[in-house]
């Protein structure tokens, strides 16, 4: 089998099919096209054959590579950890825009999975520590390996139920807390389809209207803020009234709904 009789063997997306042939052959997708006729080993094919099958079965291409871009950078992932989204880079960016350049503020980032707030943060905001907590320790583990791969320094990693991760020096109040919470309600049809069968349900479900743990994390948030301290928690599309007056009702002033470039309501940011 060469290279393009193994892309009309695929029947999947064609870029899917690249990007597994290109892992396979661990070469760039510049090569698969430029010498279609270069024959696989045995091995090759065999491994090929073996991740189209599950690709056809609708895992995810993310777990099936085991890595993941976010803020243009590389991340490991694994079915322990929920695949960063593209739509999540507004949480960073809006944190960013509140976190000045030069400035050594205390940042928490709560249900970091596989890193992906913190570590985008963090590769911004060297003078900045960063606290990131998540309460499954695959999904530490993973974040932890991000780090270490990423080379970035400036991040602590705590294991708890949100706000209870923190002990001991994490107890200090922080100037930003950022989070991308669970927020799908239980028996929510999403679940059956595409990737989010194959993700953590304990990384999306959050109770029956999906609210649970945004309530949790708001109605908390402003016992470890510091004066003028902000919240920025990303929500459902439909989400966005309910998490407000979560807001409001947890003293919150200054509370912003920012959409994503779709024009659909994603992050709500508050001030102490
Ligand atoms: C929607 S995922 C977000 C992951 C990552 N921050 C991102 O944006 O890609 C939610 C994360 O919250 C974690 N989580 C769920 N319940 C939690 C809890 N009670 N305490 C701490 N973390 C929790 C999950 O394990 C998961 O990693």
């Amino acid at each position: 089998m060469n290279i393009r009789t193994a892309l009309d063997t695929a029947k999947i997306e064609k870029i899917d099919a690249e990007l597994l042939l290109s892992f396979v052959l661990n070469c760039g997708r510049a090569s698969i096209r430029a010498y279609p006729e270069r024959e696989l080993t045995f091995e090759q094919k065999t491994k090929f054959l073996e991740l189209l099958q599950r690709r056809v079965h609708g895992e995810p291409i993310a777990y099936l590579l085991g890595h993941k871009e976010f803020w243009s950078l590389d991340f490991i992932v694994s079915p322990d950890v929920l695949i960063p989204r593209a739509d999540t880079e507004l949480l960073v960016e809006m944190a960013l825009e509140t976190i000045p350049s030069k400035k050594a503020q205390r940042i928490l980032d709560l249900g970091t999975g596989s890193g992906a707030v913190a570590l985008a943060i963090a590769s911004e905001r060297p003078s900045c520590t960063i606290v990131a907590t998540d309460n499954s320790a695959e999904a530490l583990q993973i974040a932890k390996l991000n780090a270490k791969h990423l080379q970035i320094h400036n991040v602590e990693f705590a294991l708890g139920y949100w706000f209870d991760a923190l002990s001991g020096g994490l107890n200090q109040p922080y100037d930003i807390i950022v989070s991308n919470p669970p927020y799908v309600a239980n028996f929510d049809p999403h679940l059956e389809q595409g990737d989010l069968r194959f993700e953590p349900n304990q990384a999306l479900v959050a109770g029956m209207e999906g609210m649970d743990d945004l309530h949790n994390i708001i109605a908390n948030a402003p016992k470890f803020l510091v004066p003028q301290g902000q919240l920025l928690v990303e929500h459902g599309y439909n989400q966005e009234k309910l998490v407000a007056k979560e807001f409001e009702q947890a003293g919150f002033a200054e509370i912003v709904c920012y959409s994503d470039l779709s024009g659909i309501p994603r992050v709500t940011s508050g001030t102490v």
